[in-house]
């Protein structure tokens, strides 16, 4: 059974108080919180595994690299991918400008088109852009509908054989909104285009297979999923990877270096130059064990039921607006209060503990497009307690009477 009061246990950031009040962190969209598993697991790892990883013959360095390897192979598992299909990079950020230097740079010209969402986070908008101004393809869009909702119609008749990439956020960080995206990929590669799923948001809320789905390239950060800041990865197809030119150069991700020449390694390490984050991948590979022993499928009841019942408990606020209401969307609520500004309601709610986000979430075109510049966001995780909403729904009445 899914005992919420127990898991919140395995959260030592959860137990303080804030303002004088209990820690009600409803910003988990924006980075979860950490369990004991993965503070214990890298700080047990800096203190008795830890040295460079790759290049040293001494029982530590085997050490180090056996743990390093082992987070690919427990991440590999949990996506359902080969291990040397994941490569370790700084963050979700760094995966897609990985994709976008190197894929987008390199097989993309004048006539071609690269297609996202409307709602893509700017890390799955902006190297984009940049991609389109030094290689001279098109970038378009598709529209969501009012209430955030994916509109298959306009998928559909913004893509083309002229195709080369569909760009799509597994769920988004502002609406909320799940896309279809096994529909999407399978409509991407029937026109011969590869799809980009950036998974932030969506791996941590649903079960993820990359070969069932069949996406091509998928990225996420391991700070969302309850591990470290500094970590991500991208999943790639072998065959795409493989005649993927490097993104960055330097140590560690060549086969034999001249003065003059280099041979570079095969994927993943062609693409880790450098040391690589050692003990923020350990703390990834134990915060997806953590999860895993949750059950993604436990995690999402949880949350579907959550969101259930703050939508409930917020139909009680007059004047709040929940911008993005997609039938099928995740723990994510982007609200508007009256006139009052979002950052006037995060102060108040502050002060009584109560932790949300606001402004563009980082993802200005949709909030523009849904007519704000600043919304306010609260965003559950798998330690979210119906307790927390009471206090977040009290908060609310608060900042109400204030303004
Ligand atoms: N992308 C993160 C968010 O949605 C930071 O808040």
């Amino acid at each position: 059974m899914y005992d919420v009061y127990e898991i919140r246990k395995d959260f030592p950031e959860l137990a303080l108080t804030v303002n004088g009040r209990p820690n009600t962190f409803l910003d988990t969209a924006a980075s979860a919180q950490k369990p004991e598993a993965v503070l214990e697991e890298m700080t047990s790892f800096y203190r008795t595994h830890y040295a460079n990883v790759h290049r040293g013959a001494y029982y530590l360095s085997e050490q180090a690299t056996f743990a390093y390897e082992q987070a690919r192979d427990i991440v590999a598992g949990f996506i359902g991918a080969a291990g040397q299909e994941v490569v370790f990079t700084r963050s979700a950020t760094e995966s897609i400008n990985l994709v976008a230097a190197s894929w987008g740079m390199n097989n993309l010209r004048p006539g071609d088109e690269i297609l996202l969402s409307e709602a893509e986070h700017h890390a799955n908008l902006v190297p984009w852009q940049t991609v389109r101004d030094r290689t001279g393809c098109t970038l378009k869009f598709f529209a969501v509908n009012d209430d955030g909702s994916y509109n298959p119609e306009n998928f559909y008749n913004a893509l083309s054989e002229r195709t080369k990439l569909v760009g799509v956020t597994g769920m988004s960080n502002v609406l909320g909104t799940v896309f279809p995206i096994r529909e999407i990929i399978a409509a991407a590669h029937a026109v011969g285009a590869l799809c980009l799923v950036d998974a932030c948001q969506s791996i941590v809320h649903q079960a993820t297979d990359v070969r069932e789905l069949d996406c091509d390239f998928l990225a996420f950060s391991g700070h969302k999923l309850y591990g470290p800041t500094g970590i991500g990865v991208l999943y790639g197809k072998h065959r795409l990877l493989a005649a993927m030119p490097p993104y960055q150069t330097g140590g560690d991700m060549v086969r034999k270096v001249t003065l003059e020449h280099t041979d570079f390694a095969e994927p993943p390490a062609r693409f880790e130059a450098g040391t690589p984050a050692i003990a923020e991948a350990v703390g990834l590979g134990a915060a997806v064990k953590y999860v895993q022993s949750l059950g993604m499928k436990n995690i999402a009841a949880h949350e579907k039921e959550l969101l259930a019942y703050a939508n409930a408990r917020l139909a009680e606020i007059p004047d709040l607006k929940i911008i993005g209401t997609a039938p099928d969307k995740g723990g994510v609520i982007s609200f508007a209060l009256g006139s009052i500004h979002a950052q006037d309601v995060a102060f108040v709610l502050d002060k009584e503990g109560v932790a949300i986000r606001t402004g563009h979430h980082c993802a200005e075109p949709i909030v523009n497009r849904m007519g704000y510049t600043s919304l306010a966001r609260a965003s559950f995780g798998l330690y979210t307690a119906r307790e927390d909403i009471d206090r977040f729904v009290a908060a609310l009445g608060k900042a109400k009477s204030f303004f």
